[in-house]
């Protein structure tokens, strides 16, 4: 997207953390910005800040984890602003556990927030963006996707890569197409999600981050690097970028690397 200056974004989780941050950075470009979240009282708040750019901002508030959500979403902005050029599925469920302690029915609920929900906006936004011609879809992941530095959250983990490789083949599906996608994959970001405030399935275990050389980054600074990644048309967005190093080394070695993080983990 060359310019987001009279662009339309419908960001999910708009009212906290990323989402609001990201809604910010769009909007101090120019856009319109739907802000979609479950809580609307919060959403309301952000579409208020929004005003001070000028922006043309709207909440609804929605689940995404309801059947309808997106074709409301869809409905709400074609209403209110015409058209839509950017949707950020960016809502996710953060659970924690022993492995052999969380339920099943705990797996269903976080893989219907942060994986179902994805499938359920694609089902919606990508034909419309094929029809339009253009079109970009923001989809929030997070390193837990991409390499093991914990065994407490297998279910967001697990629903975290399933996003990677969803957004990996519609990137390849959709560039050709004039739609882009960018995968946002962030390390610690202070928001409102905390893991040590979840309840813990089994008993408590300690919650381990990705390591202390990984800062924690206030949202605004995600919101700006979502900003540019969209109008670059850049794919892959690690907000740390230590990250790669990571994925280097598990690479040269998958089974080394897997042996450290064993053992590193034993320890604790
Ligand atoms: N904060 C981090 O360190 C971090 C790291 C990696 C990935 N992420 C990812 O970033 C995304 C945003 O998280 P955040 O840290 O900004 O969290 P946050 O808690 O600050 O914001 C999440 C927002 O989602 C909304 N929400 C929750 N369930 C919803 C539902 N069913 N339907 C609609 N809205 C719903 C909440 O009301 C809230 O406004 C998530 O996908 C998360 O997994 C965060």
């Amino acid at each position: 997207m060359d310019t987001l200056q009279g662009a339309v974004a419908v960001v999910t989780g708009g009212a906290s953390g990323i989402g609001r941050s990201t809604a910010h950075s769009l909007a101090r470009r120019g856009a319109h910005i739907l802000v979609a979240d479950i809580d609307a009282p919060a959403a309301q708040t952000v579409v208020d800040e929004l005003a001070s750019y000028g922006a043309d901002a709207l909440t609804v508030r929605c689940d995404v984890t309801a059947d309808t959500a997106f074709e409301e979403l869809k409905a709400s902005a074609l209403d209110r602003f015409g058209r839509v050029d950017l949707v950020m599925n960016n809502v996710g469920a953060l659970t924690r556990g022993r492995p052999d302690r969380i339920p099943v029915e705990e797996w269903q609920r976080v893989i219907d927030i942060n994986l179902m929900s994805v499938v359920r906006s694609n089902a919606v936004f990508v034909p419309y963006f094929l029809q339009q011609g253009r079109g970009h879809i923001v989809n929030t992941a997070s390193i837990a996707g991409l390499y093991t530095y914990s065994y407490d959250r297998l279910p967001y983990a697990a629903s975290k890569a399933a996003l990677v490789q969803l957004s990996e083949g519609l990137r390849a599906y959709l560039r050709p197409r004039g739609i882009g996608v960018t995968l946002l994959c962030p390390g610690p970001v202070r928001t409102n999600i905390d893991a040590a405030r979840l309840p813990c399935f089994g008993p408590v275990v300690a919650t381990r981050g990705p390591g202390e050389e990984f800062a924690v980054l206030p949202a605004d600074t995600v919101g700006e690097q979502v900003a540019q990644a969209v109008l670059t048309d850049t794919f892959m967005v690690l907000t740390h970028e230590r990250v790669r190093d990571v994925l280097v080394d598990r690479a040269s070695d998958w089974n080394a690397f897997m042996g450290r993080q064993t053992a590193a983990l034993a320890e604790e």
